[in-house]
């Protein structure tokens, strides 16, 4: 049994996966709350609060999986990327935790993590398969051949799809993060109202900045009372604009076997165009810690005690 242990970004997760990949506990505290007010994830605030969560998210995992720390066989945890503050509060939980019990410690890139949230049960998906990932931070395609890894195939030039889709959000005076309210909201509008251009880039690249530039000048030159009648069909363009853009991409592969994941893959309308691909299960998709615990069952484990100089870092 795995305990795997996630404090990336804004999210302080704990989770309890057997070593074929069933999830017995599944425990996410969501910080988007405390953050809302700042409009976007504040570093210090976020690593304060990891600090104060996870221990208590550790406990909750445990009791909701009815297991003790003793039936734990290895501690998996982020290391990178993401905010390093963020990410130091769970390595320094996982060390010090698999060191008092004298268990291994398996250091998870989260990238992987998210790929790896399709090798949980009951999907278990077997490579290989061309994966979108999608996610606040990052837009990859990738080509998946072993469960050990990936190789990037393709990645933005500049914002990722949920940071567009954040960005957008915010333009319509939704709260944050916006992508699942723009979803919400899109759906009481027409996705041919406006027309956003959807970005051609060479290679399997993504670009979004374009996009959302262009939601902004329609912002700004619809004025505000017009804007309120129309955020609906603004919602709906917008999302129309990006999810075209992602599908696009992953058609242009020729790929048989595509498969989705991260927290945009999360869109109705992403998962709707894309009906023939494995999508990660909703509650996977955004940041969790059994995805962590599930990269771990792939990847070499240092041995006790070798790991206390295992490192934080913010790049991948
Ligand atoms: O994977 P994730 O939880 O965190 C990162 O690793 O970045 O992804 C969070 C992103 C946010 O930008 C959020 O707005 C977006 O996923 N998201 C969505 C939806 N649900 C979450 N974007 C579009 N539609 C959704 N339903
Ligand atoms: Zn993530």
């Amino acid at each position: 049994m795995i305990l795997g242990i996630e404090t990336s970004c804004d999210e302080t997760a704990a989770a309890l996966v057997t070593d074929d990949g069933e999830i017995l506990a599944n425990v996410v505290a969501s910080q988007a709350e405390l953050h809302a007010r700042f409009g976007g994830v504040v570093p210090e605030v976020a690593s304060r609060r990891h600090l104060e969560l996870v221990v208590p998210v550790v406990r909750e995992a445990l009791g909701e999986a009815r297991v003790s720390l003793r039936d734990v066989e290895s501690v998996a945890v982020t290391t990178r990327p993401g905010l390093i503050g963020a990410l130091l509060v769970g390595v320094s939980a996982a060390k010090a935790l698999a060191w008092s019990h004298r268990l291994p410690l398996v250091p998870v890139n989260h990238l992987h993590g998210h790929v790896a949230s399709l090798y949980l049960r009951p999907l278990d998906l077997q490579p290989p398969f061309t994966c979108l990932l999608a996610s606040g931070g990052h837009t990859l395609l990738l080509e998946v051949t072993d469960r050990s890894g990936y190789r990037i195939l393709g990645t933005t030039l500049d914002d990722a799809a949920g940071e567009a889709f954040d960005k957008g959000a915010r333009l319509l005076g939704l709260g944050y993060p916006g992508g699942a309210e723009l979803d919400a909201l899109a759906r009481h509008g027409d996705p041919e109202a406006f027309a956003f251009p959807v970005a051609r880039v060479d290679g399997l690249d993504f670009s979004f900045s374009g996009v959302k530039t262009a939601l902004l000048y329609t912002v700004r030159d619809l004025g505000p009372g017009e804007l309120e009648a129309r955020r609906a069909d603004l919602a709906a363009s917008y999302q129309r604009a990006l999810v075209t853009a992602l599908v696009d991409r992953v058609r242009s592969t020729g790929a048989e076997r595509v498969a989705v994941v991260g927290g945009v893959a999360a869109n109705s309308e992403l998962r709707a165009a894309l009906p023939e691909a494995a999508l990660a299960p909703l509650p996977l998709c955004t940041d969790n810690a059994a995805m962590v615990a599930s990269a771990a069952r792939f990847t070499r484990a240092v041995p006790y005690p070798d790991y206390l100089s295992v490192d934080a870092q913010a790049s991948a």
